[in-house]
């Protein structure tokens, strides 16, 4: 697969990657034999190593013990199997905690995170910078010229565990981001609005972290700060990745992302490695397991700017750290897998290779399982391993999409801070309330940051984009200005980057665009309900928020029924330029949501990939310059016939399709279309 890296290398992997985490070290060099020819009969082709490793490999401080690493690297590549060698920085040993306590993490209440788990350390500390440092360089100058290197794994999950630390190292480490941030304290205090409670500060040595206090923090520190927690992460990220960089410059270097995972700007962490990687856990006791890992998947197209990307973990079975950990039923790993190459991926990989058999993850599955190869795991895990080489042609082809969904970290935290008008609004499940129903389409999405470019696709939806700064809101107008069709929901363009109100009506920014102001907002109590009439006689419920909103240009499309606001829209269309902008100043139930979208489809000309397919049947298609690819999944529990209307090969069975398809429940076709085979 092609990998964009930011410097000038090109780095092709030329064939699907599939593997998983290996911690040979938890295991006697006995089974690692069996191991490399167990990954060859299962079609692993790439491992990830030496994740937790430090220990190993640094028994003592500056004392190194790479010859079972030698051993080990040998022994794959001798076995065909490449590597993403680790730096395993995410679990420092416990002498360089014992030597430097300070490295620990502290929470917002002070309380000293320690050793015995991972991810113990503060982003911060020199102590741990230094030996991170290190242990990379050795790594990199150890086995740059090995030829099972294929690519480098970043520590493992940023932000995971824990998201900020609020020691007195990182407090000075805030202080000097802020000095270049704001440059003058005056500045700093006209952004934090400190006149408020007092807060003025005098000298930076003033200014902490928003540790536990006596009632709401500052909002603007409190978002400072979250950015200034996620930038130090991609710190840490970036200080290894220059180092593996200088080493070995044709190496791609990536990190785990973690799909949705509020502590970092993944738009930021994204545009700064070769590629994306994510780990995706979703709990398949849901039945709407498949449309959050979905969502998931199309999170990390976008964040790499639809290149592909590999999912660097997922669950061959059960987790261990759910309540209740649902194993996945026969034929639903795979259904996950193709699922993620079908929006995107070129890469499916576990973790881990083996069971642990002690530590906290031994009952975590792993492509092997303590009962070992004679087990429906394992059979599923060496089935799809063999299965995926039929891909190789769609290796860096694309996913088309024509909606796209707003997505901004900065505008999560903000919005989920404390003292709002209802403290459960929360980001994702306003999103989720807007992608499920286009999941059911089958209309691909894509997430966008609101100051990207938009031109490409015919619609977008902008659920709560309560922070927008300047760019972004001109950006977000231009878009429905030069044609765009735009749907954005209620609480949006409130305040700026510093968390002050934007002043003029709400929503400042968007006024004109959406021809309308919103007089007054009424969070709802827990059971409270309203209905909405539409102008083309529907009725259906909604709960959780009003807008009461007075129309400007805009024309209601659906309004309001009970309460003081009683026959004041609720839904808006406005033409602006040469696009369209509806507005929903309230939470539709599933049937509003519908309505609104088949009416904004309309409007915009979006078209699922095909317009009748039964009920849990998933529709997602690939394309390069030349071919496409359609993948069927069948999530139902029936066999499904599939109209498709067209004809094709499917690259899994070898067979022709002409127009429709069987498909047994959980079953999987990849119809290269037009294909006569
Ligand atoms: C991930 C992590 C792995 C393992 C896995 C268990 O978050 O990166 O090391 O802990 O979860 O599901």
């Amino acid at each position: 697969m092609p990998i964009n890296t930011n410097s000038s290398s090109i780095t092709r992997i030329p064939y699907f990657i599939y593997g998983g985490d290996y911690n040979p070290d938890q295991w006697s060099p006995e089974i690692w034999l069996e191991d490399a020819r167990l990954m060859r009969e299962a079609g692993v082709n790439l491992v990830s190593l030496g994740i937790f490793s430090w220990s190993k490999l640094e028994p003592r401080p500056d004392e190194y013990d790479f010859d079972w690493l030698d051993r080990l690297m040998d022994l794959l590549h001798e076995h065909g199997v490449s590597v993403n060698l680790a730096t395993p920085t995410a679990a420092p040993p416990a002498w360089l905690v014992h030597r430097h306590p300070e490295i620990l993490p502290v929470t917002a209440e002070g309380t000293t995170l320690w050793h015995g788990a991972r991810r113990h350390y503060c982003p911060h500390s020199p102590a741990y910078h230094e030996r991170a440092r290190k242990i990379a360089t050795k790594l990199a100058e150890r086995y740059a010229t090995h030829p099972a290197l294929a690519m480098w794994h970043v520590d493992n999950e940023y932000g995971c565990h824990i998201g900020e630390c609020f020691c007195d190292i990182s407090a000075a480490a805030f202080r000097e981001w802020l000095k270049t941030r704001y440059g003058s304290l005056e500045k700093l205090n006209h952004a934090w609005g400190a006149a408020f409670w007092s807060q003025l500060y005098s000298d930076w040595e003033e200014i902490h972290p928003p540790r536990k206090a006596p009632t709401f923090a500052n909002p603007a520190q409190q978002l400072d700060w979250r950015r200034f927690s996620s930038d130090s992460w991609l710190a840490c990220f970036e200080e290894q990745k220059t180092i593996l960089r200088a080493l070995t410059p044709d190496i791609p270097v990536t990190t785990n992302f973690m799909s949705f995972h509020k502590p970092i700007d993944y738009w930021k962490f994204a545009a700064r490695e070769d590629l994306v990687s994510n780990d995706s856990y979703p709990d398949t006791s849901d039945p709407e397991w498949m449309v959050h890992s979905g969502m998931a998947c199309d999170l990390m197209r976008s964040l790499g700017n639809r290149r592909p990307w590999v999912l660097m973990e997922q669950a061959a079975a059960q987790v261990n750290w759910r309540q209740r950990n649902a194993t996945k039923r026969p034929g639903v790993m795979r259904l996950g897998s193709y699922q993620a190459i079908g929006r995107g991926a070129d890469g499916i990989m576990f973790f881990q290779w083996r069971a642990s058999r002690a530590g906290a993850e031994k009952h975590h599955s792993g492509m092997i399982p303590h009962r070992g190869t004679d087990s429906r795991t394992w059979r599923e895990v060496k089935a799809l391993g063999n299965e995926l080489p039929k891909l190789d042609s769609l290796l860096a082809s694309q996913v088309p999409a024509q909606v796209a969904i707003l997505m901004d970290w900065e505008n999560w935290w903000a919005l989920e801070l404390d003292s709002k008008p209802s403290n459960d609004l929360k980001l994702l499940s306003q999103i989720y309330s807007y992608y499920k129903p286009l999941f059911e389409r089958n209309i691909t999405v894509d997430f966008a940051h609101p100051a990207s470019n938009l031109s490409s696709y015919k619609l977008v939806l902008v659920p709560n984009l309560y922070l927008v700064d300047d760019p972004s809101a001109a950006s977000i107008n231009r878009y429905v200005e030069n044609g765009g069709n735009l749907v954005m929901s209620f609480f949006s363009g409130i305040v700026d980057e510093n968390e002050q109100i934007r002043l003029g009506g709400y929503p400042a920014p968007f006024r004109e665009m959406l021809g309308l102001v919103v007089e007054e907002i009424v969070p709802y109590q827990e059971m409270q309900t309203n209905t909405i009439r539409t102008s083309d006689g529907k009725q259906f419920p909604c709960s959780f928020w009003s807008d009461v909103i007075r129309l400007e240009n805009a024309q209601a499309l659906g309004t309001c029924e009970q309460d003081y606001y009683a026959g004041s829209a609720a839904i808006t269309r406005n033409r602006f330029g040469r696009g369209t902008a509806f507005y929903v100043g309230t939470a539709l139930d599933p049937g509003g949501m519908d309505w609104l979208l088949q009416q904004v489809c309309e409007t915009a000309g979006v078209q699922p990939i095909s317009p009748k397919v039964p009920a849990g049947v998933e529709l997602l298609q690939r394309s390069d310059g030349s071919s496409s690819w359609l993948f069927v999944l069948n999530h139902s529990a029936e066999k499904v016939t599939v109209p498709f209307g067209g004809h094709g090969l499917d690259l899994l069975t070898g067979r022709q399709v002409d127009e429709t398809l069987e498909l047994e429940p959980a079953g999987v076709a990849v119809i290269q279309l037009g294909s006569a085979g």
